[in-house]
């Protein structure tokens, strides 16, 4: 059972499960309905990891547009790649997106790996996590979750977040368990699930856009390097170019448990390191044993801490 004191908050936890309820109703109607496809290609995140980003570094990959008519430019990222979680709730919709986008369909998702689907397995479509710093994933999702309150509900301080994230307890369940279950995955399934970092594509985007394109099988041609193709879809979507889309300042993005979230609320700072400003030492290191304990045993231990 998990403390009473949160299950007021957005109505979104019960004190019986670390899942929020709209996260168990998209993940059982997946469960149920999703049939994945070889082709198919997933953007697996946790909430806050950089999902947005990510979006549009895909969409752009795969699709290599017209930079100064590109469909990103109009649409945004949440409306180029859909959540499955969201789009198979709509019959109709989710089977015009599949025909929309033949003969590869991109879909993104917050389900842990765990959780996906048996045809996601067996069809041996492909999946890219993105992990980002674990501060910085709770900071960004505590601003995120006191943008889209409603007005009427209470307030929501920061120590009240951390305690609850602390216990494993967020939309999407226990975070460290989604974060391991996709790099296990990783490390058993090489060429299925890229585990790719947020920081690594902020110090390296070309690099690490070139990983992602091969691994999607869409190894940048020479001509296309030569004529900096890759450094038009960095800088394409990066974050100054993604907040000043007209679509990312007044667009709004409709969430499947019914609150409507403007696209602005996923472009906050798009920083590394915000957590400092926002955590004190205190749960800075409450937190930093959480992860070495969770993470003990892997090479993310060595990547946060060394
Ligand atoms: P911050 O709140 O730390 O700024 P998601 O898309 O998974 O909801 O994650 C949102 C986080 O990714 C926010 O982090 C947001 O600012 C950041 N982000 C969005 N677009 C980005 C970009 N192009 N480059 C870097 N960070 C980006």
């Amino acid at each position: 059972a998990f403390p009473k004191k949160m299950v007021g908050w957005l109505n979104i936890f019960t004190n019986t499960s670390p899942f929020g309820p709209a996260a168990i109703k998209g993940i059982k109607r997946v469960q149920e309905c999703f049939n994945a496809q070889p082709t198919d290609i997933f953007l697996a995140t946790f909430p806050k990891a950089g999902t947005t980003w990510f979006k549009a570094l895909i969409f752009s990959g795969m699709n290599l547009f017209n930079f100064s008519s590109h469909p990103l430019l109009a649409k945004g990222p949440h409306d180029c790649i859909p959540f499955v979680e969201s789009i198979i709730q709509d019959e109709t919709s989710y089977r015009d997106y599949r025909i929309s986008c033949l003969p590869c369909c991109l879909f993104a998702t917050h389900i842990p790996y765990s959780l996906l689907p048996a045809s996601v397995m067996s069809s041996g479509c492909k999946i890219v996590y993105i992990f980002r710093e674990t501060k910085d994933v709770f900071v960004s999702t505590w601003h995120y979750m006191i943008k889209v309150k409603p007005n009427e509900m209470p307030s929501f301080p920061i120590e009240d977040a951390f305690d609850l994230f602390c216990k494993g307890v967020s939309h999407y369940g226990p975070f460290w368990d989604h974060v391991l279950g996709y790099w296990k995955a990783s490390m058993e399934i090489l060429d299925k699930v890229l585990f790719l970092m947020y920081e690594d594509m902020k110090k390296y985007p070309i690099v690490c856009l070139t990983k992602l394109a091969k691994f999607l099988d869409k190894p940048f041609t020479s001509e296309e390097e030569r004529e900096g193709v890759v450094q038009e879809i960095a800088r394409l979507c990066g974050f100054e170019s993604l907040s000043s889309l007209k679509v990312n300042q007044t667009g709004v993005m409709h969430h499947f448990n019914s609150i409507v979230v403007e696209n602005r609320h996923f472009l906050r700072k798009g920083q590394v390191g915000d957590w400092k400003n926002n955590l004190t030492l205190e749960m800075a290191q409450q937190w930093d044993e959480i992860t070495r304990q969770k993470f003990a045993g892997t090479s993310l231990i060595e990547t946060l801490f060394v």
